[in-house]
């Protein structure tokens, strides 16, 4: 469904009601309960599985996408809540099947190992990068702590987003 063509509109329907989730610009309807995550509506109702489940009690920062611009974690957000917001997913950030400037950087600089963490770390650097186009080191680091990677040390990662920066 193209996106405008609904906004809030809500259906119950048993424990389940509809709402309409706007993501990567395309809204959706989805049948939902209220305890549902952002992360599994996400991943089970929309096949987006970007978005990873690390530890879903919100340690690993690897469900990590954006609503409204900013990082949040899918695995404690609950989907009704996002109701009205813009989400993006990591399926969003690659524009016709393009990718970014940071998924091509993270590729050149080896920062994907198993990739489990390079969603959540992708756009929490988007979202630093539209915030502030030349962070300081210890910018990015502040920015991915939430994040985290168990094959890379980290260098790597903050070495792709450095070279992106210093593209700007
Ligand atoms: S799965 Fe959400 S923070 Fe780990
Ligand atoms: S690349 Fe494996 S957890 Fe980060």
């Amino acid at each position: 469904m193209k996106r405008g063509s609904a906004k809030t509109l809500e259906k119950e329907k048993g424990s389940e009601k509809i709402i309409a989730l706007t993501v990567n610009g395309e809204d959706h309807l989805v049948p939902v309960e209220d305890r549902d995550t952002l992360l599994d509506v996400l991943r089970n109702r929309l096949s987006l599985t970007g978005a990873k489940e690390g530890c879903g009690t919100g340690e690993c920062g690897s469900c990590t996408v954006l609503v409204d611009g900013k990082p949040v974690l899918a695995c404690l957000t609950l989907a009704v809540g996002a109701v009205g917001k813009e989400i993006t997913t990591i399926e969003g950030i690659a524009a016709s099947g393009k990718l970014s400037p940071l998924q091509k950087a993270f590729i050149d600089h080896g920062a994907v190992q198993c990739g489990f963490c390079s969603s959540g770390m992708i756009l929490s650097a988007t979202a630093l990068l539209s915030d502030n186009a030349k962070p300081s080191r210890q910018d990015i680091q502040k920015a991915l702590e939430g994040n985290l990677c168990r094959c890379t040390g980290y260098n790597k990662i903050i070495e792709a987003i450095e070279s992106v920066k210093d593209k700007k």
